[in-house]
């Protein structure tokens, strides 16, 4: 038994201008399998994460919305803390970079820096916007690529022809916060002395065993090519923090992203009088543990090692790199409706579908995870459904029925009883290694194993015999206790479901007991702990994330916006003669579910639709065509239908009803939905 230990884990920041997508969930469910395991073996885990607040990106977005990057912080962090709670992250703390503690640890290690001459002054020219008065980072500059001649390229690479080139090179180069031609602009910069920190850094990332090899190689490209002085500030206007001694320069969102890390543990320990301190001294014992996607490497094993030198404090443990989530073989992709936000996700699946899907994907390299659906579906259903939870629907019943809920004094057979311990080094060692797929590998094999046994044993025979009541007894205990196992070693993936069946089991499931079988024990009775996953919630699921593209763009600002024929004040329109409550109570409004989509060959904008309220299907011929023109994308999704209206003799048939939507109509119009939760037939109020 190795000593028990203390861990920090963190997990990328996400940022603080755009939702939480599934790209994001690979690596959140990635460091909370990590996470709950190792708490499940006895070590002690402190968990944290938050947002990335700072930067242009965030400041622009806040500015075309109208509000300040404050308030912008403040939507998107209590967005994010939900979405991650959906996904049963367990974060210790989920704080935000734009902090207190942040603002006082970043002066703090940037004055260490400094008194250990780590910091440089340099002055560099760069393209300035002078209608807006401001320095632009390179994706804020676009102009025609100097290599290829393509248009609208961004200010670092060409997405046409590949070229990477200096935004100064463009040609007909424009701004794109103002559209206003740029110029060029000397200013003085604050730089990190990253040659300063060459023999260590390279020492650290070939011998420490920091990092997988493979990134290591990787990062070995810098080396050869020679680190450069790393450029941690930026001008006025910028939404940071300020750079101290100056007045207006302020650290570069990637100088205060990772210390974010230490600022979201500071504010957990103040408020669990935890001492802080050791966690982030230079000799700390605790264990500390990034998780990050490879577009990050070079933050994380460079600049971020580097400044912690610098300002003489304790190096990461672990810096363990992920890929990308591919969907059905390809990037994600927003046309396809494959951009997939977490929100959307849970509107339609429970989050231990994807937990345990991608953790029968994931191992410890960088490859790219595909979320392929169709096999996303088939194995959630054959697995969990069809391996795991079937075998306690199977033999639970007879326990409870036939024997009060008591399981046998001793297993009807001890040798499949005895395969639970024989598995357990395997597990463990998938889970701690980071291959999660060996693990899952592992416990789906004693699944097997277990329903070979039942299914041979087949208990619903031996119920009908005379005089095998201790048999069957035991049979079926041995299948609880083998559900059991099987659980226990998937509760790190799947949470949720292990909560629910220690409810069944009348027994906590922990990993340092799972090869002791309950005997003479008794169970709840069984409820059903997980459901199939269909087809159509797929493609509901796809087709709202297309309907998200399109809210996103609708919600974006068009540069053009103030010439449009139809401003959005146009489209308000005005407001109907004012109604009492009764008056309201007359319609008779009823959540429904998309059965039947078709198109109505001979109406330019008609769809006929068919819609199960709960209590009888409705056939409604709706005017969305142009809006909605794959008819069956919308099979599936949750619709508000007005249910007392007055049905219709249309001429291509009856209209039972009519599906709200909102919009000026054409292809504008946005179908009514209701929150994961109501069911067909709910009424609203
Ligand atoms: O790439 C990103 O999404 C960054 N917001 C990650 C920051 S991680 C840490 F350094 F804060
Ligand atoms: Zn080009």
């Amino acid at each position: 038994m190795t000593k028990a230990k203390t861990l920090l884990v963190t997990n990328a920041l996400p940022y603080s201008n755009g939702p939480i997508h599934l790209g994001h969930m690979l690596e959140h469910i990635q460091s909370d399998i990590f996470v709950r395991f190792n708490r499940a073996i006895g070590n002690t885990v402190y968990y944290v994460c938050g947002d990335d607040c700072h930067g242009t990106p965030v400041m622009i977005k806040a500015g075309q919305l109208g509000i300040t990057p404050e308030q912008m912080i403040e939507i998107t962090s209590k967005d994010h803390d939900e979405d991650l709670k959906g996904f049963l992250v367990s974060y210790d703390n989920y704080y935000k970079t734009h902090s207190p503690e942040n603002e006082e640890i970043s002066s703090y290690m940037y004055n260490k820096a400094k008194e250990n001459g780590y910091i440089v002054t340099n002055k560099i020219s760069q393209l300035f916007d002078p209608e807006k008065n401001m320095f632009l980072p390179d994706r804020f500059v676009k102009g025609t690529c100097p290599k290829c001649g393509a248009k609208d390229q961004y200010g670092d690479n060409c997405e046409v022809c590949g070229a990477t080139y200096d935004p100064t090179e463009l040609k007909d180069a424009y701004s794109t916060v103002s559209g206003a031609k740029p110029v060029l602009k000397e200013s003085v910069h604050y730089f990190f002395d990253l040659p300063k920190a060459n023999d260590f850094l390279h020492d650290y990332i070939r011998n420490s065993g920091v990092i997988q090899t493979e990134m290591a190689n990787k990062l070995e490209e810098w080396f050869t090519q020679g680190l450069k002085p790393w450029d941690i500030s930026r001008d006025s206007p910028y939404f940071g923090f300020k750079i101290p001694g100056t007045e207006d320069k302020y650290f570069y969102v990637w100088m205060d992203a990772p210390i974010g890390y230490f600022a979201s543990l500071k504010n957990l320990c103040a408020k669990n009088n935890i001492c802080y301190e050791d966690f982030v001294k230079q000799d700390s014992d605790i264990e500390m543990v990034h998780f990050i996607g490879k577009d990050i490497l070079y933050f994380h094993s460079l600049f971020w090692p580097a400044t912690l030198k610098a300002a003489e404090m304790r190096l990461p443990s672990h810096i363990y790199v992920h890929g990308y989530v591919t969907v059905n073989g390809a990037k994600m992709s927003k046309s396809k409706g494959t951009f997939i936000k977490a929100k959307t996700f849970l509107k339609y699946f429970k989050p231990e579908t994807l937990r345990y899907y991608f953790a029968s994907k994931m191992n410890s390299s960088c490859v790219d995870v595909d979320l392929s659906l169709d096999d996303f579906m088939a194995k959630v259903n054959s697995d969990i459904v069809g391996k795991v939870v079937n075998l306690a629907s199977r033999t639970a019943g007879f326990i409870t029925k036939r024997f009060d809920g008591r399981l046998s004094d001793a297993p009807f057979n001890q040798e499949i009883i005895d395969r639970i311990a024989a598995v357990k080094d395997d597990v463990i060692r998938g889970y701690e290694s980071r291959n999660y797929a060996d693990a899952i590998r592992t416990i789906m094999g004693l699944a097997d194993e277990a329903n070979r046994y039942i299914d041979a044993m087949a208990p619903w025979v031996i119920a009908k015999l005379e005089g095998e009541d201790d048999k069957l007894q035991r049979v079926c205990s041995d299948g609880i206790n083998l559900f059991r196992a099987l659980i226990t070693y998937l509760k790190p993936v799947l949470p949720e479901v292990a909560a629910n069946a220690e409810e069944f089991l009348n027994s906590k499931l922990d990993f340092s007991t799972v090869a002791n079988p309950l005997v003479s024990h008794t169970i709840n009775k069984f409820k059903p702990l997980f459901s199939r996953i269909e087809k159509a919630q797929i493609d509901a699921m796809i087709e709202t994330s297309k309907e998200d593209l399109k809210e996103a763009n609708a919600q974006a600002p068009k540069k053009e916006a103030k010439n449009e024929a139809k401003s959005s004040e146009d489209r308000i329109e005005p407001l109907a003669p004012e109604i009492t409550i009764d008056d309201f109570a007359k319609v008779d409004l009823r959540v429904g579910t998309i059965i039947e989509a078709e198109e109505v060959a001979e109406a330019r904008k008609l769809l006929k639709l068919k819609v199960d309220i709960g209590f009888e299907t409705r056939q409604v011929f709706a005017g969305i065509k142009q809006a909605y023109p794959d008819a069956k994308s919308l099979i599936g999704r949750q619709v508000v239908l007005v249910a007392n209206l007055k049905p219709r003799q249309m001429k291509f048939g009856l209209s039972e009803g009519m599906v709200t939507a909102a919009g000026p109509g054409a292809t504008e119009v946005f179908l009514l939905g209701v929150d994961s939760g109501a069911v067909n037939g709910d009424r609203i109020h």
